[in-house]
């Protein structure tokens, strides 16, 4: 099968969020099975600054958007793998109005956010004679690429109609789409005139264009929902998101009217991480390599990582860790309420990420007030990233609500435990911690990964990470569940199947 992804991120080539490491390792994982895999992003400027190798201008071609004639040069490269460069070639679209000429995301208050990836989707499906290669399947992620069903479709739909010669107008018909969602939450929203006058569309063209007044999203275009209803298969990142999104408005986003038309089409597959990349025995960041076997030696990771954010050095403090962009999405006002709480039991906490400007201050204010306790470190940083997962006791991710999660698959990889919220991919990778008592108390075993709570409330948090601490204590029971943890397999090779599986249902499906 000849398969493009399409994202606005890829790892290790550019990285702002998660779904960058899920089309880094899932299109490897996907090329192993023989399949012809390649991958289409814009070529922005922090790229270009990159200076990325190899890179090779392999065509270019010229479009019509809002009514001008534009410019595009693809450039490829390939996604570089741990040891050497792997075989997944990547094509970056080069463009000076819209793709190139800036960072990655852009303020959303600007219509340039939203032009950008609407001209993005168009020059993708313009490209593939100059490229002479022509996918059977466009894997669209999240409403960056989410315009590129509904453009097919209309192209299929204007192509059937009986006055074209049949034959070569048929061209683009014969394309399915597979759209994935990694966060429903961010649509992709402008003024629907605005967008339809852009693109060079009437509203009439195929009827999911005129159900812009349904459901509670308001009058703007929505891209998320118009990638909902035109592609031919749809999938959340979890089986527990899908669940939610499809049986509760709160995680819905007002986009409950059209998950309902599509819910048969839809389903979750859990995401995978790269196994190679985060690997304690191999990871070239970490001051100490350790395994379950040599699992002592984790302490030297704790050490050095205390002492690289200044909190004081000792074993024998449970350290907690937070990796997180620093939004409520991710119940980071949770946890900076239950700062002084988690200090005051005796533990440390260090944080990295950055996020809202609120957040931001309320953590460095704790640090200052907690030396040698908390430690705020507001950057993007990936060794230091891998360092935490190191060096820490106990990962935190108390989300609202998570489509799926790769930090607390990370964590559990590197020993470090996590305490999450039941909510979607935590809920369906974190199992809650029992201790199983068995002969009359004489037998104990362990069961679960990690300590788990319901409610989205500072309570029933702080008390669940007294249980963590509780069970800290005994150091038998912790060595134990940490080796229980290191053990899963987060690996991508089941995920990747059942996505082969989606890929082989578009192609025997005919239309
Ligand atoms: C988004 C989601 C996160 C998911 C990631 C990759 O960032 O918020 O839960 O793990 O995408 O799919």
């Amino acid at each position: 099968m000849k398969i493009l992804f399409v994202a606005s991120e890829v790892h290790p080539i550019l990285k702002v969020g998660g779904i960058a490491d899920v089309v880094g390792s899932l299109t490897k994982e996907i090329k192993k099975s023989g399949h012809d895999v390649r991958v289409a992003m814009p070529f922005y400027q922090p790229l270009k600054d990159k200076k990325i190798k190899p890179l090779n201008k392999v065509a270019s071609l010229q479009i019509e958007f809002n009514k001008t004639s534009e410019n595009i040069n693809i450039f490829e490269t390939f996604i570089p793998g741990t040891e050497k460069q792997t075989d997944v070639p990547v094509y970056l679209f080069e463009n000076n109005r819209y793709l190139s000429n800036k960072s990655v995301y852009l303020d959303t208050k600007s219509f340039l956010y939203l032009k950008r990836f609407l001209f993005f989707s168009q020059a993708v499906l313009r490209a593939f004679p100059a490229l002479n290669w022509k996918p059977d399947i466009i894997h669209c992620h999240d409403w960056q690429a989410g315009l590129i069903p509904l453009l097919l479709k209309i192209k299929q739909k204007q192509s059937t109609i009986p006055a074209c010669p049949a034959g070569r107008n048929n061209q683009q018909s014969t394309i399915k789409t597979l759209f994935t969602i990694h966060n429903l939450l961010i649509q992709g929203r402008w003024n629907y005139t605005q967008v339809l006058k852009c693109l060079n569309l009437k509203g009439n063209e195929i009827p999911s264009l005129s159900e812009k007044m349904q459901g509670s999203y308001g009058d703007d275009f929505n891209v998320l929902q118009q990638a909902i209803l035109n592609s031919d298969l749809i999938n959340v990142v979890s089986p527990g998101y899908a669940n939610e999104i499809k049986t509760d408005s709160y995680y819905a986003r007002g986009l409950e009217n059209v998950i309902q038309k599509r819910k048969k089409d839809l389903i979750g597959i859990l995401n995978g991480i790269d196994t190679d990349f985060f690997n304690p025995e191999t990871d070239q960041f970490i001051k100490r390599i350790y395994s379950i076997k040599r699992l002592d030696l984790k302490n030297f990771n704790k050490l050095d990582l205390q002492k690289k954010v200044n909190l004081k050095q000792d074993v024998e403090i449970p350290l907690f860790s937070m990796i997180s962009r620093l939004d409520i999405q991710k119940g980071i006002d949770l946890v900076s309420q239950a700062v002084d709480e988690i200090v005051k039991m005796g533990g440390q906490i260090v944080f990295l990420g950055t996020g809202q400007k609120e957040y931001e201050t309320i953590l460095e204010k704790a640090s200052k007030k907690h030396p040698g306790r908390v430690a705020a470190c507001i950057k993007f940083d990936q060794a230091l990233a891998q360092q935490i997962y190191a060096g820490a006791d106990i990962f935190l991710m108390p989300s609202r609500f998570e489509p799926c999660g790769l930090s607390q698959l990370i964590a559990m990889r590197y020993g470090t435990i996590p305490v999450v919220r039941s909510t979607g991919g935590l809920r369906d990778t974190v199992e809650n911690v029992k201790i199983n008592k068995k002969l009359f108390g004489l037998i104990k075993q362990i069961q679960g990964t990690g300590f788990v709570f319901n409610d989205f409330s500072l309570p029933e948090f702080i008390s669940t990470i007294k249980r963590t601490l509780e069970f800290y204590q005994n150091k038998r029971n912790w060595k134990q569940l940490q080796i229980r943890v290191m053990k899963q397999d987060f690996s991508w090779s089941k995920s990747a199947q059942k996505y082969l599986e989606l890929y082989k249902k578009l192609m025997d499906t005919n239309n």
